[in-house]
């Protein structure tokens, strides 16, 4: 492995394609239909807390080891602990990281293709009116588009990653992550010319109680926003140049995300409390929200919303297909580093194997019976059985849905644990405070650094612990 490897062409680069991970689904779909089912004010508490708390911390420590090993999460964690304790045993958390990633894409493709669908849609309505917008349960129950949709994502996916990372994602990030930016603004101050405005900001600011489960998914999605946990950031960290700041990145990252996945409530709750129809077009779940929500604003409450409504929904897909190869991206550098396959081979074999589940994914929502109601544990409505279902996935049916909790609130989580405590007990605290730059004129950690690593020793394993231990007790807190 003596080549050189592929690097972002200038520190935006990175800044840019590590956004371009960070920002999609988990913004724009996710984080307002979970925020929505956890009841507002409270779970966004939490969740903003864990990203300051843990998030960060961590997005830090994973790009540090990706960088400094230049190395994909297997083989980097293997050459970063050589000589510590565990040695070895800690490239674990990249095998982890790789099924996680294979777990994650194979229903984020799915919901991918619903923006593509969207989007048609959109067209249809800007040409010949709007008519009242789609039943979000015909669409996903009809199996044959659903999985047609999904393929055709994986496809576009598979033939990027394909031809290497650098030139086209930063590109195109570096084009499509401003626009994306500029319409959600524009978004966001039309709501306010919503009726439902004030409901939708009392309703995602003022506390209301969670329970353990609730903060089990928000401390499962602040990973999965951050695309943290499984090694994205490590990979995406090895493609880093020496001379980048990885602290000011990662800030810049986090606020970004965060940002956006607010003014994404925002939008759609205003929307929700001002047209109570369109809560009933959601279907049985609320998780059609990105995309029964926004047609009704485009198209009866936004001037030039016919202009916007189909290059949002492009934006969606953007923003999804700049996850989707940072998650595709995991699994062939692992392929290519250790079993030293050729990119298109390592390629083709992870895409074709992820896409078997994706068609599960894709028939889970109402096509096939017997993918939408699986449930882990069997159909226990009460006894050891159910307390499984209900400990471990929050009693959710589905193979999409499972899917989703396993990898978003244990998969991620843990992984994230186990880079908290390899980075702030194993890795030597020298090489961390060097690789973030946190030297102080003397070549001591400065001030910065000890906070920093507070929470990398304590504050984050103790709060994931934690919420972990509530939810295995069955606790409220
Ligand atoms: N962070 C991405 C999102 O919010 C999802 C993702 C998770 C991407 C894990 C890569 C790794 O949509
Ligand atoms: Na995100």
């Amino acid at each position: 492995m003596s080549k050189q490897r592929d690097q972002w062409s200038s520190s935006l680069g990175f800044i840019l394609a590590a956004a371009g991970s960070a920002v999609g689904l988990g913004n724009l779909w996710k984080f307002p239909y979970i925020t929505w089912e956890n009841h507002g004010g409270g779970f966004v508490l939490v969740y903003l807390v864990c990203i300051a708390v843990i998030g960060m911390p961590i997005m830090m420590a994973e790009i540090l080891i990706g960088r400094r090993a230049q190395a994909s999460p297997v083989p980097a964690l293997e050459k970063m602990s050589k000589g510590l304790p565990g040695g070895k045993w800690w490239s674990v958390v990249g095998w982890m990281g790789v099924i996680a990633g294979l777990v994650i894409l194979s229903f984020y493709a799915v919901v991918a293709g619903w923006s593509i669908s969207s989007f048609i849609n959109c067209i249809n309505w800007s040409l010949n009116g709007f008519d009242g917008g789609q039943d979000f349960g015909g669409f996903v129950g009809n199996g044959p588009l659903q999985v047609g949709l999904a393929f055709v994502f994986s496809t576009v996916t598979a033939f990027i990653v394909m031809g290497g990372i650098s030139g086209g994602i930063e590109k195109a990030t570096k084009v499509l992550m401003p626009v994306l930016l500029g319409i959600l603004v524009l978004l966001v101050l039309n709501s306010f010319t919503l009726d439902g405005a004030s409901q939708a900001l009392a309703f995602l600011f003022t506390p209301s109680a969670i329970n353990s489960h609730g903060l089990l998914e928000a401390l499962g999605h602040s990973f999965f926003t951050l695309s943290l946990g499984m090694g994205a950031m490590i990979t995406y960290g090895s493609y880093m140049g020496r001379h980048d700041s990885i602290v000011k990145s990662s800030i810049a990252i986090v606020l970004l995300d965060t940002l956006i996945a607010i003014m994404a409530c925002i939008i759609m709750f205003s929307i929700l409390f001002t047209f109570p129809q369109v809560r009933d077009s959601m279907g049985k779940s609320t998780a059609g929200m990105l995309f029964v929500t926004l047609p009704q604003m485009f198209y009866t409450g936004m001037p030039a919303g016919k202009i916007f409504a189909p290059i949002f929904y492009v934006l969606v897909g953007f923003a999804a297909l700049s996850s989707t190869i940072s998650l595709l991206e995991v699994v062939v550098s692992l392929l290519v580093d250790k079993l030293e396959w050729t990119r298109i081979k390592s390629t083709s074999v992870a895409a074709s194997t992820i896409f078997v589940f994706s068609t599960f994914c894709a028939l889970s929502n109402g096509a096939v019976d017997f993918f939408s109601g699986l449930k882990p544990f069997g159909q226990a409505t009460e006894g050891f059985l159910f307390k499984l279902n209900e400990t471990f996935f929050a009693n959710k049916a589905g193979f999409m849905n499972l899917f989703d909790h396993m990898a978003s609130n244990w998969f991620l989580p843990v992984g994230g644990m186990l880079i908290t405590l390899f980075v702030g007990w194993i890795l030597p605290s020298r090489i961390s405070a060097e690789e973030l730059d946190l030297l102080d004129e003397n070549g001591n950690p400065n001030k910065f650094f000890q906070v920093l690593l507070f929470s990398l020793r304590f504050l984050a394993p103790l709060a994931i612990g934690y919420i972990i231990m509530m939810v295995i007790l069955g606790r409220d807190f």
